[in-house]
């Protein structure tokens, strides 16, 4: 169906037809098992008599009943337009990844790229075209419980691997019908939520947007991304459910998006207790004036928009426009030719849970792990006996949240992982939260008769993920107490953490002789960790959040900027300067920051005439060794600082990193090409440009570390 044959569509539909395409329910009221109609999906009245004409579903499904759906569907849809099947497919589908800000720690586009593409291959067996994914709101606060589905605090990786996941599902063929078509969010600054706490009030100057919050959400759309999700939240007083300048003057106008635009869940309607609509006739008209397409959960559309055209027919045209791209969205997909897009349960069958994937998972979990500390206890003494001890010793619940159809029961466990690679591993499972005296005593026990101790420790999935915010982000006490413990007991201890942010490991560092953050590792964690503490893989994982000493400290980011009064700077001045007096300045983990098996030794770095214009590059260099034992990956970071501007400047910024492997012995120089373009900011003119003047070049291991040159834009 071409662009004309669409318009020939809309001409024929009727109002209540066009609105129904506009509105999206559960899959629940297709009465697909297991899929249950919660919160505002039990409350949708009269929803029965329309579920006909709505365009689109989203939640729980299998390939079985999307046939079902879809054909009882086309024989109730008068006009024939077939329905669109969305879903939350954001690490994994039936096989699951380790949590995007795990995966942003690989450093490595390739690894998102194809975690998408199987998430795409599994999804779109089981009957879905779209997926609400990749997550990009940058993010700051680790209270926040949605920093797992984000990949941190730097808008540079954000966008590339925003866009990698955007390219793993949808390729460069959206009719293939194992593609999933990518809907970025959450539009604009969710990750910048007052407090940390969930669908809370953000206040961002337009420089903070432009520099920090947008630039990913634009990459995302440039590498193809055909649907755009609005967040819950207000940005500037202004609900981005009904934010004309959000998703008009930015999005449509200024970045071209000619996708379609869906409202968060059950977020139309939430415009009446943000206070901006008196009712649902004004949550309908703000929402469909602002240019949401896709109410999501709600039925303010259905209710309300009738009436309103009735009354303001300009609105006909807003109805009209929505329609159009959401019946694009449809034959892009291909579904005006297979509204079926090939899928036979005995294709789900062989896709779901393949070895292949599996594998990829695996792969995937190794490189998402942050080796954070290790005082020679790592790699394991093959020959030693070693105690496994806490809540997450033999615990299957690691896929984190958001794992969609992932299972549990399928999930490879620490003990799994270690016993399989033959490991002499005894093991005692504890609660999270309430280890009690004889659970101690088993421990002390269990600790004598070892030589080594790995605790596996952290937070339970669902303090994590939406709605998951905790004012305090360290672990529970009984973690502690058995941790102190085992410190004790005079047994090297290693402590494997689970969660889905940042976590308080002040006390941890100070005990353990090694940390291995293993986040929410998925399906695979158990082999990915048992890989590593084995040495069959070596840790080559980066922070992309920082973790701060403190939960007082946050936001503690590395990008900040220097003050009128910088602490680092003013080491003489004991009192005042930007400081705390009761905690540290900096993170405990910096961004960037992971250690490996290897020990790469970073050489002089070659700035030829350290010379760039705007339309002549400078190339760069640095040598790097590996001193170490073990074949190794390095991930080589390029920062800038840019010392005098129109505005203030983080003391670092991410530019570039390239990742190499080198043998024990080998020497590699590295190589960068620096343009005017990597070095520019948005002014308070809000235009992008480089401004001539020195900008200090380092190259590092991470944030906080490396050697720097002064160069210069002429
Ligand atoms: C949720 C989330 C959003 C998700 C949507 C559909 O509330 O905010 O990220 O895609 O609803 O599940």
């Amino acid at each position: 169906m071409n662009t004309i044959q669409i318009e020939a569509l809309v001409k024929q539909m009727t109002r209540l037809e066009k609105i129904g395409q506009m509105t999206q329910i559960t899959t629940s009221f297709f009465n697909v098992d297991g899929a249950k109609a919660t919160g505002t999906a039990s409350r949708m009245k009269d929803v029965e008599q329309h579920k006909w004409i709505v365009g689109s579903v989203l939640g729980k499904l299998d390939a079985a009943s999307m046939l079902r759906i879809q054909r009882d569907y086309l024989q109730h849809n008068r006009l024939g337009i077939p329905l669109l099947f969305m879903t939350d497919v954001v690490h994994g589908y039936k096989t699951i990844f380790p949590v995007p800000l795990a995966l942003s720690c690989s450093w490595n586009p390739e690894v998102l790229r194809r975690t998408a593409r199987v998430s795409a291959l599994e999804a779109a067996a089981a009957g879905f075209q779209v997926t609400f994914s990749p997550m990009v709101d940058l993010v700051r606060d680790p209270r926040w419980g949605r920093v797992m589905e984000s990949f941190g605090e730097d808008r540079l990786l954000l966008g590339q691997f925003g866009a990698a996941m955007v390219e793993g599902y949808q390729t460069d063929d959206l009719q293939q019908p194992d593609t999933l078509a990518a809907c970025v969010k959450h539009f604009a600054g969710y990750g910048a939520a007052e407090g940390g706490k969930d669908y809370n009030t953000v206040d961002l100057s337009p420089l903070s947007l432009y520099n920090d919050y947008l630039p990913a959400y634009h990459a995302a759309l440039q590498a193809g991304a055909r649907l755009m999700m609005a967040a819950f939240n207000t940005l500037n007083g202004v609900p981005a459910t009904a934010n004309t300048w959000l998703l008009q003057d930015i999005l449509r106008k200024q970045w071209g998006f000619d996708g379609t635009v869906i409202s968060d869940w059950g977020a139309v309607k939430e415009l009446i207790p943000h206070g901006v609509a008196a009712g649902s006739e004004d949550a309908a008209r703000l929402s469909l004036q602002a240019g949401i397409e896709i109410e999501m959960m709600t039925t303010a559309y259905i209710e309300a928009l009738p009436e309103l055209c009735e009354q303001h027919p300009e609105l006909e045209q807003k109805l009209d426009e929505a329609v159009t791209h959401i019946l694009q969205l449809k034959q892009e997909l291909g579904l005006f030719d297979d509204p079926y897009r090939g899928v036979s349960e005995a294709r789900e069958q062989e896709m779901l849970l393949h070895p292949s994937h599996r594998q990829a998972a695996r792969e995937a979990a190794v490189q998402s792990m942050v080796l954070l500390k290790n005082q020679n206890v790592l790699p394991l003494n093959p020959d030693h006996k070693l105690a496994l001890i806490g809540p997450f010793a033999d615990n299957q619940h690691i896929l984190g949240p958001w794992s969609v159809d992932g299972d549990p029961n399928h999930t490879v466990t620490v003990l799994e992982g270690l016993n399989q690679q033959g490991v002499h591993v005894q093991s005692l499972s504890t609660d999270d939260t309430r280890i009690d005296e004889d659970a101690l005593h088993q421990a002390i026990e269990l600790i004598r008769q070892s030589d080594i101790v790995v605790l596996a420790l952290g937070e339970r999935e669902e303090w994590s993920g939406e709605a998951g915010s905790r004012a305090s982000i360290g672990l529970p006490p009984d973690q502690l107490k058995l941790l102190r413990i085992a410190a004790a007991a005079g047994k090297p201890v290693i402590v494997v953490m689970f969660a889905g942010r940042p976590i308080e490991l002040a006390e941890v560092a100070h005990h353990a002789d090694a940390i291995l953050m293993a986040w929410f590792p998925g399906t695979e964690g158990g082999h990915a960790i048992a890989d590593i503490l084995t040495g069959r893989s070596n840790p080559s994982g980066r922070l992309t959040m920082s973790f701060p000493y403190h939960s007082g400290q946050i936001p503690v980011h590395y990008n900040h900027l220097n003050t009128g009064r910088p602490a680092h700077l003013l080491t003489q001045e004991k009192r005042y300067k930007t400081q705390y007096l009761d905690v540290p300045n900096e993170s405990l983990y910096p961004f960037g920051y992971g250690l490996g098996y290897s020990e790469f030794v970073y050489g002089d770095i070659d700035a030829d005439t350290g010379e760039l214009s705007i339309d002549r590059p400078l190339q760069v260099s640095i040598p790097i060794t590996n001193n170490g034992d073990y074949t190794g990956c390095e991930t080589v970071q390029v920062y800038i600082h840019d010392r005098v501007a129109e505005i203030a400047r983080p003391v670092r910024e991410l530019i570039a990193y390239r990742q190499i492997e080198l043998k024990p012995g080998e020497t590699a120089r590295v190589e960068y090409t620096i343009s005017a373009e990597m070095l520019g900011y948005y002014h308070t003119d809000l235009q992008y440009r480089a401004d001539p003047g020195e900008f200090e070049l380092i190259i590092g291991p991470d944030s906080h570390r490396g050697a720097s040159v002064m160069i210069r834009i002429v």
